[in-house]
């Protein structure tokens, strides 16, 4: 089910309402046509009280040695998203023939980490409240952890995923590559329901994290071997803040697929007006970061009997399929 609204709200509080009306709507409409539940984020409220805090303590013991750790781990969540909905299926390991793991892709290979920091919180969520939180529900707690850590927004995470119990590689192949064209970047969002609104602020995270030079516009022109590491936002390295979008204005924009939102012949109508808003207002682009964490984090996710709450992130509970 395609969740969350394509109302876009201006303040958190106006959020947080707006947010509750819709899934009181969606509820209704859902029970009525026999569609499993939205999530929620009371979820486990009364089953793991402490789940939040957990996922929060192991994050932040992972930052002190390895200050990269937040932004890795949103984009585990948005890679998880994309491929097969949002059900912790980019976490699993190669179990063959059965199980090819979408670590390999083009977009995961040497790219995608952190994966030893989500054992962790699995495993301190094991030992809190075993057989409870989703692997699935372990990377969206993850992101937006990650996000007000480093100086962004915070929001009520919606909850209640479960864990797929299979791969899917052709999917996660046709991942967003940075030399996508603005016109197959739109296409690629379209298809699991995010709009150019969602794009812009999306990309917005590219305001943390490091990059391997061979993806950069520059392409380790410098001469530095490839696999050096960049900065995505050479202003504020470490903090999630709206410096990202003065990037792409100033033509410094670490890849081709963050410029074509301003360069492309196609900008001026769609992306590149939502880039200039966020540039002057860093408040706007908070609202909508979050507006369109929660429509990505609602992308196809299962559900009550649909899936598992897996034991370990790697590996499927059995092999019972
Ligand atoms: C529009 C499509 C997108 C493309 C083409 C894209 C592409 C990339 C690429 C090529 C890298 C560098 C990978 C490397 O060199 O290892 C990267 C890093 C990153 N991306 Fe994206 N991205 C997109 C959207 C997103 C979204 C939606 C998010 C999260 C909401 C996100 C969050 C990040 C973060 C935080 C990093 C740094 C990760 C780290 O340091 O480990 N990206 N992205
Ligand atoms: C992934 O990267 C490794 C190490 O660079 C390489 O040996 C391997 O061939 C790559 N896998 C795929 C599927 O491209
Ligand atoms: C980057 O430069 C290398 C070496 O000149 C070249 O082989 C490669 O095609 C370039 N990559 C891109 C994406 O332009």
């Amino acid at each position: 089910m395609m969740a969350a609204s394509s109302s876009r709200v201006p303040s958190p509080g106006w959020l947080l309402a707006a947010h509750c009306a819709l899934l009181l709507a969606l509820a209704g409409a859902g029970a009525a046509r026999g569609h499993p539940p939205a999530l929620s984020s009371t979820f486990y409220d009364a089953s793991c009280p402490g789940a939040h805090d957990v996922v929060r303590r192991v994050i932040q013991d992972a930052r002190v040695s390895d200050p990269r750790i937040p932004a890795s781990l949103i984009r585990l969540h948005f890679h998880d998203c994309f491929v097969n909905g949002c059900d912790g299926s980019l976490l699993l390991d190669d179990d063959l023939p059965a199980i090819r793991t979408e670590k390999t892709v083009p977009a995961n290979n040497n790219s995608a980490r952190g994966f030893p920091v989500v054992d962790g919180i699995k495993r301190a969520l094991e030992a809190a409240c075993p057989g409870i939180v989703s692997c699935a529900d372990i990377l969206a707690l993850a992101a937006e952890i990650s996000v007000e850590i480093s100086g962004g927004p915070s929001w009520r995470v919606l909850l209640g995923r479960r864990d797929g119990t299979k791969t899917n590689v052709e999917s996660a192949n046709k991942l967003p590559s940075p030399f996508d064209s603005l016109d197959k970047l739109q296409q690629k969002f379209r298809n699991v329901n995010l709009d150019d609104t969602d794009l812009v602020a999306l990309q917005g995270a590219h305001t943390f994290g490091k990059v391997r030079c061979q993806v950069t516009r520059e392409n380790c022109t410098a001469g530095q071997p490839e696999g050096t590491l960049e900065n995505l936002d050479q202003v504020t390295p470490n903090v999630f803040d709206n410096k990202y979008y003065g990037n792409l204005l100033h033509g410094q924009a670490q890849l081709p697929s963050d410029q074509v939102m301003l360069s492309d012949a196609a900008a001026p109508a769609t992306t590149a007006p939502i880039v200039h808003r966020f540039a002057s207002n860093q408040k706007d682009f908070f609202g909508n970061f979050v507006a369109s964490m929660i429509k990505m984090g609602n992308i196809s996710p299962l559900t009550e009997r649909d899936g598992e709450i897996r034991k370990n992130c790697r590996r499927v509970n059995s092999k019972g399929y």
